[in-house]
């Protein structure tokens, strides 16, 4: 079984998919930490040539897991969790993603993670392109500054020295590259269930998904 969530940074896809598979008693798989680890990986290698690079991913060993409303990621024991959240990261992730290596290394790690169990996973083109087949889909979107200001306060409370300026531009610009890149762009599925979340409590827009879940799948 797998639920998923698409849409723009910061629409608190990944908030709200660790609440709902708490409540329903699921796992929860952070696509975005993936390509996160990705790129983590090429910044630390010191941006080496793609081709290379991309030649060598499948070597890499991903592990992840969730706990405790984390995602933990590894790669090759290392653990990364923490070092993916960055500023840093958050610049380059988007590109790194748009390459297709990246988007198959990714895609075949999550699919193969989510034959057994049941799953609630967040991401950009999860309803499109990785699970169209996906019991449930839903879209989450809300303003820019909406978002922006969510993720400041989010990021604020390990890296102090973000401002939202900034955080509203790499915003902005991810969503751009997201949407217009020629490999799997950020889209909403058109049987996606739309959850539009400005100005909306996150107990709200949880409760609303949940009682969508409860009435569209076998979970109670
Ligand atoms: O969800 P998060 O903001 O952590 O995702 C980081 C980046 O990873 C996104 O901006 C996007 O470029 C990429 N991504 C993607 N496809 C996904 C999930 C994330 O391209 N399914």
């Amino acid at each position: 079984m797998i639920i998923v969530i698409d849409g723009p940074a910061g629409s608190g896809k990944s908030s709200t998919a660790k609440t709902i598979a708490n409540r329903l008693g699921i796992q929860f798989l952070d696509s975005g930490a993936l390509y996160r680890a990705i790129t983590y990986l090429w910044l630390k290698g010191g941006k080496p040539d793609k081709a290379e690079f991309f030649e060598n991913l499948p070597k890499v060993q991903l592990q992840t897991e969730y706990r405790d409303q984390t995602f933990f990621v590894q790669a090759d024991g290392e653990d990364l969790t923490d070092q993916i959240r960055t500023q840093h990261v958050a610049d380059h992730v988007s590109e790194i993603a748009s390459y297709k290596e990246a988007r198959s290394f990714v895609n075949r790690y999550m699919r193969n993670l989510v034959t057994e169990g049941a799953y609630i996973a967040d991401g950009r083109d999860l309803g499109t392109a990785v699970f169209p087949d996906a019991d449930l889909k839903f879209y989450m979107d809300a303003s820019l500054e909406e978002r922006a200001n969510r993720r400041f306060l989010e990021m604020r409370e390990t890296d102090q020295s973000v401002s939202l300026e900034d955080v509203m531009k790499n915003l902005r610009s991810r969503d751009q590259k997201d949407q217009s890149r020629e490999n799997d762009p950020l889209k909403k599925a058109n049987d996606a269930v739309v959850i539009d979340t400005t100005g909306k409590s996150f107990d709200e827009q949880v409760s609303e998904m949940i009682q969508v879940i409860k009435g569209k799948t076998t979970l109670n």
